[in-house]
């Protein structure tokens, strides 16, 4: 765990406090097309001037490129890690394999490239992306590794909604960072100044109509509320998932990390000149929310306050403008709850704050090596969140979108109503979600879910689950090919084994060229083969159970 550096540059906090609003918003550029390249930087970043900060970046100094993508493209990805230590990259909010995921099992070492390839099944949305080493994200998060990614629809296309990029439709990256005396970032949880999509002090020009911005916390710890200085309404028309069934008309939105809400802003009467904030409403959030007044690092400014992301200033509109705001997006098909093949219950428990405590899911600490969930593919599951500890978490979870059906017992608020994979609980709420886990099984490579406080996640307030087709048959006298898992694989050490039923089952290892390499029996469902003296590369293992074989490939690392 890295200790807080307190020796915060206050030179910097002088300067921004005396100049505000002076650094044009940063807009990443964009990619498309079907190949994507990656490459993680170790470099640095200028935030202020004459004050250089150690950074990661993807394909630049600070943050990444925002990915253009459409549902139903393939996409090829190559990823370089060109980081002095091993990374991975996760499509947050993707309904991708679990293999191509990117989580905490794919680790892409210092040097490597990874070369996943998908289609794309999300609707229109913005998802993102970032790392998810295990243990290791909060920090590589922080450095700057994160960015944007638009997926577009034909269904939304068909609404007349602002959306071209850099114009009148905008990723905004909400953070929060301390700076050292060095001008280094602090690995600090709730931090002292802000950046939006790496800029600090920033202003926007926005055009004199209606204009969409897309909101996402990608902050360590910090909730952020978004609102407007004048407290002007807005309109939500999309969650995570995607488009609500209809705009959602309000003066704030709350935001935890890892949340996504795009909000359309009507800037039609305004006068050409003008100039108005994006603000968070910190004042807003109970004592104990991550960013509210009550959390032991009490020391940043930003706690429990009101504080602006960064200035509008509207300028004459563009030659086509949209104008007006629809009055119903897309058609939501909530899954029946009579459908339902299980419930299961997560609770948010512990006693902790950022850097100390016992906080974990269900008093179990993420283990990489414990399969926490093993779901049944097309299951339709009810899971219920429950916050049982002393403060706030963001549930995420990887592979689906869900659909909040309740919220401490009431119907989910309007503006959660829509896709999402992240839901913010204060403490003692609950939420429960309807999900189905479509499309993708993988018999050892498993999806997380986790508190999206990414200081939470690091200290193992995550659990993971397989995705695999359910047998037929009952346990103790299964068909043919079922299911086995084997864990962890690629193994350093040694590869678990469980076949979920204790037949007399021997079992051979062999290389490529078919030759044996190790051999053995069982009666039991789970066992284990130590790879001792065994070079690395890839094996087969067959195992034979009543007459029955069955061949799965394993890897040695
Ligand atoms: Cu945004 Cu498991 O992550
Ligand atoms: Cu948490």
């Amino acid at each position: 765990m890295r200790k807080l550096c307190l020796f915060v540059l206050s030179s910097v906090f002088a300067i921004s406090a005396q100049a505000q609003f002076v650094n044009p918003l940063y807009i990443p550029p964009t990619l498309s097309g079907d190949t994507f390249y990656l490459t993680a930087n170790d470099t640095t970043h200028q935030f202020y001037t004459n004050i250089t900060t150690n950074t990661f970046g993807y394909n630049g100094s600070y943050l990444g490129p925002t990915l253009m993508w459409n549902q139903g493209d393939s996409v090829h990805i190559v990823f370089n890690n060109q980081l002095p230590e091993e990374t991975t990259v996760h499509w947050h909010g993707l309904h991708v394999a679990p293999e191509h995921d990117g989580g905490p099992h794919t680790h892409v070492m210092a040097g490597a490239t990874w070369t996943p390839s998908f289609l794309i099944r999300n609707a229109a949305s913005m998802c993102w992306y970032h790392p998810h080493v295990h243990e290791n994200t909060m920090p590589q998060v922080n450095l700057g590794l994160a960015g944007a990614i638009y997926i577009y629809d034909t269904i939304e296309a068909q609404l007349n909604l602002p959306g071209t990029y850099g114009v009148d439709d905008f990723p905004i990256i909400m953070q929060d960072r301390t700076y050292a005396g060095n001008g280094d970032f602090v690995f600090d949880a709730l931090a002292d100044s802000v950046l939006i999509n790496g800029t600090p002090n920033a202003y926007l020009n926005l055009p004199q109509q209606v204009v969409r911005l897309r909101l996402l916390n990608g902050s360590n710890a910090r909730t952020f509320v978004a609102a407007f200085n004048d407290n002007r309404y807005f309109y939500v028309i999309a969650s995570d998932g995607g488009l609500l069934t209809q705009p959602y008309l309000t003066n704030s939105i709350k935001v935890a990390n890892g949340e996504r809400y795009e909000i359309l802003v009507d800037l039609s009467g305004e006068t050409i000149g003008n100039t108005l904030q994006l603000i968070s409403k910190g004042s807003t959030l109970a004592n104990n929310e991550a960013g509210g007044a009550g959390m032991p690092n009490g020391q940043s400014p930003l706690n429990g306050v009101d504080f602006p992301l960064f200035e509008i200033r509207v300028t004459a509109p563009t030659a086509n403008p949209v104008v007006g705001i629809p009055t119903s997006l897309i058609t939501h098909n909530i899954w029946s709850i009579t459908n339902v093949d299980r419930t299961r219950i997560k609770n948010m428990q512990g006693q902790g704050m950022f850097d100390m405590g016992n906080l974990t899911i269900n008093g179990i600490l993420f283990d990489m090596m414990v399969i926490n969930d093993t779901i049944y593919r097309d299951n339709i599951e009810i899971w219920r969140i429950n916050n049982t500890s002393n403060i706030s978490h963001p549930f995420h979870i990887h592979d689906i979108q869900f659909y909040i059906i309740s919220r401490n017992g009431q119907a989910p608020l309007a503006y959660e109503a829509g896709l999402k994979d992240v839901v913010h609980l204060k403490q003692g709420e609950y939420v429960e979600f309807i999900t189905k886990f479509e499309t993708f099984t993988n018999d050892s490579v498993p999806y997380m879910y986790h508190c999206h406080n990414l200081h939470h996640e690091d200290m193992g307030m995550m659990g993971q689950f397989l995705v695999i087709e359910e047998p037929t048959g009952t346990l103790d006298n299964l068909g043919n090919r079922t299911f086995t898992q084997i864990y962890p694989n690629p193994g350093t050490s040694l590869w678990q084994v469980n076949k979920f039923r204790n037949n007399y089952t021997t079992w051979t290892l062999t290389d490529l060229q078919g030759r044996v390499v190790k051999t053995g029996t069982t009666a039991e469902a789970t066992f284990q083969i130590t790879t001792e003296g065994i070079p690395a590369g890839m094996y087969v293992l067959t195992l034979n159970e009543n007459g029955q074989t069955q061949s799965l490939k394993v890897i040695k690392r």
